[in-house]
């Protein structure tokens, strides 16, 4: 089969790698890639903004099936222009990827289904939606509604900081047309775990579970990120079995989203709190596979990521069986100065290994010239082992960190705890 992975991040580098193992496996493609997938797979330069296009390549080249990385290229139709062009390809259509691509739309669709999640209301006029934050007080979460890069939302502790968020997105649109409505939330306290599953139409097969750390610095401290670092399993679910996450967030709002003429095909991501009373709420919808979360899921999943994909595709996702490895898995980023705002990149990196005693480097924000390695972005790479449990994997991945370096590197110090 000559496979196409969309993306360029340590998400798909891992996607990548996994694929790469896969017996179904001809030949494998990326689009854009980066330098550490161009080990496993050939990066081919397209215009991502040019999807028509995109596919019209996929058909020319003979490519038999297409998984998808990033929201971005899901909420702008991917699946569906492929699809058209009679193109087989694992992701949801643009408007079941509107659970990510609008906060309100997957609010709406988890009150109509009854899942679990917190109070919100929505706004596009600053005057009410300043007169509403007034009135409620802080703690208070305010979104922007569209995707933002995982910048969108503050999760204001005063209502000085919730105000400022409301100008940010409503008065000076610091999101643009993704913050020109915004979802103002109940704060919610509790722990954060991250639950997964592979569905197409009413099958549903759940992924392990793990959990990010999103804060850019120790002690949970410092601004949100795309997540600092992930480990699988993890204790916040202590004893909350995978089936009631499939019973009552998975099935109720595939249900729903059937009721509106939506079949979901592709993963489906479920950020949830877990209350200290054990009370689980969904705090978001994604429409992919969590980054950094994948870089400790797929080094777990023993079973043939592709054939499961595939079947998911050609409708016998319920004859496939996912096996996990009993080991756990951590993995820590490590980020360039100044992220998440203004980054410092184009840093030379050294030290970078292959992969040794089932420790490896996913490449997120790197790019090669002349035979050396580069930071490019914020997330530049990610550290992921497999161990007896997540510390003795923490431990090998602390290990090969302390190894790598480029000006300005971060990395938290502390994720497991
Ligand atoms: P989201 O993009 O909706 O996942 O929000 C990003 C992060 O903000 C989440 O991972 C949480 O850490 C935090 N957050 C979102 N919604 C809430 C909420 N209602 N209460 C507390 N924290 C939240
Ligand atoms: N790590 C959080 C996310 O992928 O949205």
């Amino acid at each position: 089969m000559k496979v196409l992975v969309i993306g360029g991040g340590g998400r798909e580098h891992a996607i990548v790698w996994k694929i790469a193992q896969s017996p179904l496996l001809g030949k494998l493609y990326c689009v854009p890639g980066n330098p550490g997938m161009a080990e496993l797979a050939e990066c081919v330069s397209r215009d991502l903004s040019d999807l028509p296009a995109l596919a019209e390549w996929a058909k020319t080249e003979g490519i038999d099936f297409t998984v998808v990385g990033p929201e971005a290229h899901l909420a702008d139709g991917i699946v569906d222009i492929f699809e058209e062009q009679g193109l087989k390809i694992f992701g949801p259509s643009k408007a079941a990827a509107r659970l990510e691509s609008s906060k309100s739309f997957a609010k709406e669709v988890m009150v109509a289904a009854g899942v679990q999640t917190a109070k919100a209301e929505v706004f596009t006029d600053y005057a009410l939606a300043s007169a509403y934050v007034r009135k409620h007080g802080a703690p208070i979460v305010i979104k922007a509604d569209g995707l933002a890069a995982g910048k969108g939302v503050t999760v204001a502790m005063t209502q000085e900081q919730a105000l400022a968020a409301l100008a940010d997105c409503l008065l000076d649109q610091k999101f643009g047309g993704s913050g020109a409505s915004v979802v103002l939330e109940q704060y919610l306290a509790g722990r954060e775990a991250s639950v997964m599953a592979i569905i197409d139409g009413d099958v549903v097969q759940p992924l392990a579970i793990s959990q990010d750390y999103k804060r850019l610095l120790d002690n949970n401290e410092g601004p949100n990120t795309g997540g600092m670092g992930a480990i699988s399993p993890t204790p916040v679910v202590n004893g909350i079995p995978m089936e009631t996450f499939v019973d009552q967030i998975f099935r109720p709002t595939i249900t729903e989203l059937k009721k509106r003429g939506i079949r979901y095909r592709g993963f489906l991501y479920a950020g949830v709190m877990v209350s200290p009373e054990g009370y689980v709420n969904v705090i978001e919808f994604n429409c992919r596979l969590g980054d950094p979360e994948t870089e400790v899921l797929l080094p777990r999943l023993e079973s043939d990521l592709l054939q499961h994909l595939y079947a998911a595709t050609i409708g016998n996702l319920g004859q496939e069986e996912l096996v996990w490895s009993t080991e756990a898995a951590a993995c820590v980023v490590a980020s360039s100065a100044g992220y998440p705002l203004a980054v410092e990149d184009g840093k030379e990196i050294s030290g970078i290994f292959s992969e040794q005693d089932n420790c490896r480097v996913f490449f997120a924000g790197v790019r090669e010239k002349d035979g050396a390695l580069y930071s490019k972005g914020g997330r530049v790479l990610v550290v992921s082992a497999l161990g007896k449990d997540v510390l003795a994997a923490l431990d090998k991945v602390y290990t090969a960190m302390a190894k790598i370096s480029f000006a300005g590197m971060h990395y938290r110090k502390d994720i497991g705890s």
